[in-house]
């Protein structure tokens, strides 16, 4: 038997075809009632937390189907927290509803327990294909427990969007989440980072410091690119995860430490194990719950609702208004294979707001901004004023960046082409030109062949 609280019209005809029973419920109060007189095998009912949470508590072994449209993770996710069971976008598909109904139905199993209801977060996830239903689910079952969860996903795929989702929607999100982007820091800086260090443990360690672990101590703490980390740091890391104490550098002794760890890659961590660049070790303890992050090619019904959100949040956040996008534009938008995932097609967005401001963009423009994400090497080929001038503008937009470092990439990499230009390729007079050693060339070109 099938209780479906309001929003049946049609479903329940189509849900009969199938052999499900359906009766369509109302009043809430109504819901409550019938439902307690009632066998009823499921509920399905649209997005209303209040509701929803007050049947989950009254009727906590009754699979609960939520029926919504939303742009947002946050709904979703307090769905499933709530006791949704698993929630359907709107307009329904009364195949794929009777399909999820049959998946509910006869396993009986529990939906986990109501968690505590969360704040808003600004900063949620936006998607509402399958895919990212799936990950709204999983982070759900994930956020409120102390496991450590590691995230797997393609560049821009918004691995570190789902890590504040977990910490956001968990019992420590009234601690600040502590990141640590183990790429971004040059590796001799990066064991103290994380592990802080003594007075007097190198030269210039003047003071001694906290490092990521002890401010994390209590709370959450983020580890991005953890596959970057070298293999000895990798050592350390694993035997923090196993004793929950740390040694400062040139520590005498270990403090405990309580930390809840998550962790990011982009990384074939498996191939890398394999390849012995991975400790095998660290990698089964990290890999005990997984989140798969969907490229963006695998949800584009997404592109949609992305770009409309990502063109209201940079006027927003750029103090312009009425830009908005051609219908071709937007077609051509959705037929991008987006190998730099949700971030590309965010970089792509903000200089389109940035070019039109408050006109209309059009397809022309989409496909400059295309061209010139994905010239390879094309960036080198414009002014470097041009790029600092860009680079500063994502910059602000995003209230940080890293604009200094990347325009002395840019130049670095003018000038060694250049050289390798004119000595012919050859490398160690270009190398006596540029005044570095053929080494540092050779590893500067590995770099830029990556
Ligand atoms: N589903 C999403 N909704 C909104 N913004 C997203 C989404 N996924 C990624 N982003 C944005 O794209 C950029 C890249 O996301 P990020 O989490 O840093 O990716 P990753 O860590 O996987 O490389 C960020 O600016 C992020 O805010
Ligand atoms: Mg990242």
């Amino acid at each position: 038997m099938l209780a479906g609280l309001a929003d049946a019209e049609g479903l329940g005809a189509k849900l009969a075809a199938q052999g499900l029973i359906c009766t369509a419920l109302d009043e809430a109060g109504e819901s409550a009632a019938w439902l307690a007189e009632h066998r009823a095998d499921a509920i399905v009912l649209p997005l209303r937390l209040p509701l929803l949470r007050r049947l989950h508590v009254d009727f906590p072994s009754l699979p609960i189907i939520v029926l919504g449209t939303w742009e947002d993770s946050d709904d979703a996710i307090e769905a499933v927290q709530a006791g949704a069971y698993d929630f359907l976008p709107e307009p329904v598909d009364a195949d794929e509803l009777a399909e999820l109904l049959g998946e509910a139905i006869p396993g009986g199993e529990e939906s986990a327990p109501p968690l505590p209801a969360t704040e808003t977060i600004d900063n949620g996830l936006v998607g509402r294909s399958r895919a990212m239903g799936k990950l709204y689910r999983d982070i759900a079952k994930l956020a409120a427990t102390p496991v450590t969860v590691l995230i797997r996903g393609e560049t821009g795929s918004g691995k570190e969007l789902v890590a504040r989702a977990l910490w956001q929607h968990g019992h420590r999100a009234h601690v600040p989440l502590v990141v640590v982007n183990c790429a971004a820091i040059p590796e001799n800086l990066l064991e103290s980072e994380l592990f802080g260090y003594e007075r007097g443990a190198f030269t210039g360690a003047t003071t001694a410091r906290k490092g990521k672990f002890e401010q994390a101590n209590g709370s959450t703490l983020f580890l991005d690119e953890i596959g970057d980390m070298s293999l000895p740091l990798q050592a350390k890391m694993l035997r923090v995860l196993q004793e929950k104490r740390v040694e400062r550098v040139g520590g005498k002794g270990e403090v405990p430490v309580d930390v809840r760890l998550i962790a990011a890659t982009h990384q074939p961590l498996e191939k890398m194990v394999e390849e012995g660049r991975f400790r095998e070790d660290l990698y089964y303890r990290l890999q005990t719950a997984t989140l798969q992050v969907p490229p963006l090619r695998d949800r584009m019904g997404d592109v949609e609702l992305l770009t409309n959100f990502f063109l209201q949040r940079f006027q927003r956040e750029l103090d312009i208004s009425g830009t908005t996008l051609s219908r071709e534009a937007l077609s051509l938008l959705v037929r991008q294979p987006w190998p730099g995932n949700v971030r590309q097609l965010q970089n792509v967005l903000r200089r389109a707001v940035l070019k039109r401001r408050g006109l209309l963009i059009g397809k022309e423009d989409i496909r400059q901004l295309l061209d010139a994400e994905s010239r390879p090497m094309g960036a080198t080929s414009r002014s470097l004023g041009e790029l600092a001038l860009e680079a500063l503008e994502e910059a602000e937009a995003q209230g940080e960046g890293n604009a200094l470092r990347a325009i002395v990439a840019h130049a670095e990499e003018a000038v060694i082409r250049e050289a390798l230009k004119r000595s012919g390729g050859n490398q160690s007079k270009a190398s006596r030109w540029l005044g570095i050693t053929r080494l540092t060339l050779r590893e500067k070109l590995k770099a830029l062949a990556r």
